[in-house]
This record gives structure tokens, C-alpha cells and sequence, in this order.
């Protein structure tokens, strides 16, 4: 499919007002993403596990106007009016005007709330712009009813993916990639696809358990982030290396072999701080805290055998993947001594999930 398969023809029908809700969830990449071209085209494939507990919730409502110039909208986060995000949502509409014509036709409000504590330092773009695009493809929905389910996901995945690369990865559940990749089938720099091969039984229910380091402001926004790429000088080898590793993770997906995967996995997660340290400006975003997990990590599958491994986003915070199989061992091996370096002790316990329902 080409952007062009996402702009609409007429619509059959005609919506005054109405009002739907999503919950869409955050996801957590394997192989990352880091770096992009134009119009949010990533510099190379990624694949994540779509996460369960950590969600937006987004309500649409939407009335027309007697006239269609310009955007209006008003943004309410957790009940209160919220004029910081504007610019954030003027700039995704202008983007995605082009494919859903209908915006300027109607007043929004947006309302939406994040089921994981404000100011965590868990990144809600990815849940918030996937879930605010599956509200508008439900307003497409109405005033085309002959869409189908799949072209539905895919045109808010391509959405989604205009308002913030990660979140067209946050539709549907399970396993998802982003990017074209040779031996991957169906796969495309435009939308996010589930993994279409089956899946080993030990990536089952896969456990994700956030350990929160610190809480603070994000110190590089993920745009400013992405354009460390542009120049950096391992920025060509850094990408094949994700081509690369998506194939050794094709196979490990197939075989259900646990050490192979932490390998690839925790290396991603040291590439992508690589890169930032190696980027002019450079960026070191793990915290003494986050060093002393990773150790801690190491020593306890050197001591037990286990599969618990990390991996990062761009901050201090570490996710701790693990079977389910070993939930027991390693839940008692976190909450004795991990948990002592978070904030608070704040942890959040996710596994990977079904993808984004519609609640109304
Ligand atoms: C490190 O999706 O937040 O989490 O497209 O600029 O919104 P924008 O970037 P964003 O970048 C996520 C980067 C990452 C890796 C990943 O999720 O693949």
C-alpha cells in the first residue's frame, strides 16, 4: 500500500455529532527505532511487544461547524484542560489532514487519561497518539461504513504513526513491526503489521516489569533524539545492524531460544545509548541506578540460570523482560533487590497484550 491508498473517496454519509473512546496501549521495541527520514519514514525496521496495563484512554467528541476553516479543538488530560499539548495535536492534524478531509469539518474535544502515573517517565505518545488516531478512523468508520477491520487498523497505524513513529506499533497486539524488512513479509515504512509468523509458546504472555529509575523531564525529546542520527558517524552501520538483528530475532521467535533473544535484545538497548553517547551533542541517559540494575541482572542469570533480561528507552528507566514460566523466581529476585534503586520503590508489572480496544 502507498500513502495514497489512505486518502479517502466521498463519504456516503452524513454525521452531525457523536462521541467514542479508545484504549490504546504503549509498547515496548526490541530493535528500535532511531532515526528517521521526511514525513516520519523510519531510518530502519523495529518490532515490540505491545504492553497490557500501561494505556491511554482517549474520548473523541465531535460536532459540526457551520463553516470549515482551520482545526478546532479543545485537550483535557485527566479532567483539566491542558493547553501545552496543542501544538502537539495542531501539528499531527496538519499532518493527517490530507487523509482524513473531514477534519476542519468539525469542533473536537479530546479527553483522555493514562492508566500509569503522571510524570513516570513512561513515554505516552505511543499510547496517546495511537489511541486519538483510532478515534478519528471510528469517525471515518461512520461516515464511510464500507471500510473494512484491516484497512481500519492500518490507516490508524499510519496515522498514528504521523503523530509519533512508535505509536503505529501500538494497534494491534502481540508482536508488532515497523519498517520494511526483506524477510519479513508484509512489512512497511508506513504502517505498523503483526508479526506474521507464528511464535515460539515461551514469548507467551512475555512479562515486562518498568522498573522506574527516575521520573524527571525527559532530557532529549525523541525528535531531537532522532535527528542525532543525521550525521553521526556509525549512523549506516547502526542501521543494517537492525536489519541484522531482526533476522537472528525471527529465528529465536521460531526456536523459543531465551538466550539468543536476550542477546540480541540487550544489545539493542546498549546500541541505542550508544548512539547517543556517540552523537555530537552527545546524551548520557542512564543513571548510576540504571548500571547497577544491569549488574545486578547479569549476576542473577549468571547465579540461577534464568532468562531475565533489560532493555531501554531513550532515559534511566529499565524494562525487565522474562517468561511467564519464571514469573515466581524472578518477581521475588526484582522486588528484594531491584526495586531498592526506583523512585519510591515504583515499579509497574505489564505483560504483553491484546492491542487497543474501543471502549464506547
Ligand atoms: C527509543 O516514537 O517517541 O523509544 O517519532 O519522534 O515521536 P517520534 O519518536 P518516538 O521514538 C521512540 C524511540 C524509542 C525506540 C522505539 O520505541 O522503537
Amino acid at each position: 500500500m502507498t500513502e495514497q491508498d489512505f486518502i479517502p473517496a466521498e463519504y456516503s454519509a452524513e454525521i452531525n455529532d457523536g462521541k467514542v473512546t479508545w484504549q490504546s496501549p504503549s509498547n515496548i521495541a526490541l530493535v528500535k527505532y532511531w532515526g528517521k527520514k521526511e514525513n516520519q519514514i523510519p531510518a530502519n525496521p523495529s518490532i515490540s511487544f505491545t504492553l497490557d496495563s500501561c494505556r491511554t484512554t482517549t474520548t473523541l467528541s465531535f460536532q459540526k461547524k457551520k463553516n470549515a476553516e482551520g482545526f478546532d479543538f479543545e485537550l483535557f488530560f485527566e479532567g483539566e484542560k491542558k493547553e501545552s499539548f496543542r501544538p502537539k495535536i495542531r501539528k499531527f492534524f496538519e499532518r493527517i489532514d490530507a487523509y482524513l478531509p473531514f477534519l476542519k469539518d468539525y469542533r473536537f474535544k479530546i479527553e483522555t487519561s493514562n492508566s500509569f502515573p503522571h510524570s513516570s517517565g513512561i513515554a505516552s505518545s505511543a499510547s496517546g497518539m495511537s489511541a486519538l488516531a483510532l478515534c478519528l478512523m471510528s469517525l471515518e468508520k461512520q461516515l464511510n461504513p464500507q471500510i473494512t477491520s484491516e484497512y481500519y487498523n492500518r490507516k490508524a497505524s499510519f496515522l498514528a504513526r504521523l503523530g509519533s513513529g512508535s505509536a503505529c506499533r501500538s494497534i494491534e497486539g502481540g508482536l508488532v513491526n515497523w519498517g520494511e524488512h526483506k524477510n519479513i513479509p508484509g512489512t512497511s515504512d508506513l504502517y505498523g503489521v503483526k508479526y506474521p509468523h507464528e511464535v515460539h509458546k515461551n514469548f507467551k504472555n512475555y512479562q515486562d516489569t518498568i522498573l522506574l529509575v527516575d521520573k524527571g523531564e525527559k532530557q532529549v525529546s525523541s525528535t531531537l533524539g532522532h535527528d542525532l542520527m543525521n550525521g553521526h558517524p556509525y549512523a549506516e552501520r547502526r542501521f543494517q545492524q537492525a536489519h541484522e538483528n531482526l533476522d537472528l530475532l525471527k529465528d529465536v521467535f521460531k526456536s523459543g531460544d531465551l538466550s539468543k533473544f536476550i542477546k540480541v535484545v540487550e544489545s539493542e538497548a546498549l546500541t541505542l545509548h550508544a548512539m547517543m553517547m556517540t552523537s555530537q551533542p552527545y546524551f548520557l541517559l542512564m543513571k548510576p541506578k540504571t548500571l547497577e540494575i544491569i549488574n545486578k541482572i547479569f549476576e542473577f542469570r549468571e547465579r540461577t540460570g534464568m532468562h531475565l533480561c533489560f532493555t531501554l528507552d531513550a532515559g534511566a528507566n529499565v524494562h525487565l523482560l522474562y517468561p511467564e514460566n519464571e514469573k515466581k523466581e524472578t518477581l521475588e529476585f526484582i522486588k528484594s533487590e531491584l526495586l531498592q534503586y526506583c523512585q519510591n520503590n515504583q515499579y509497574i508489572a505489564d505483560h504483553v497484550g491484546e492491542g487497543a480496544v474501543k471502549l464506547a
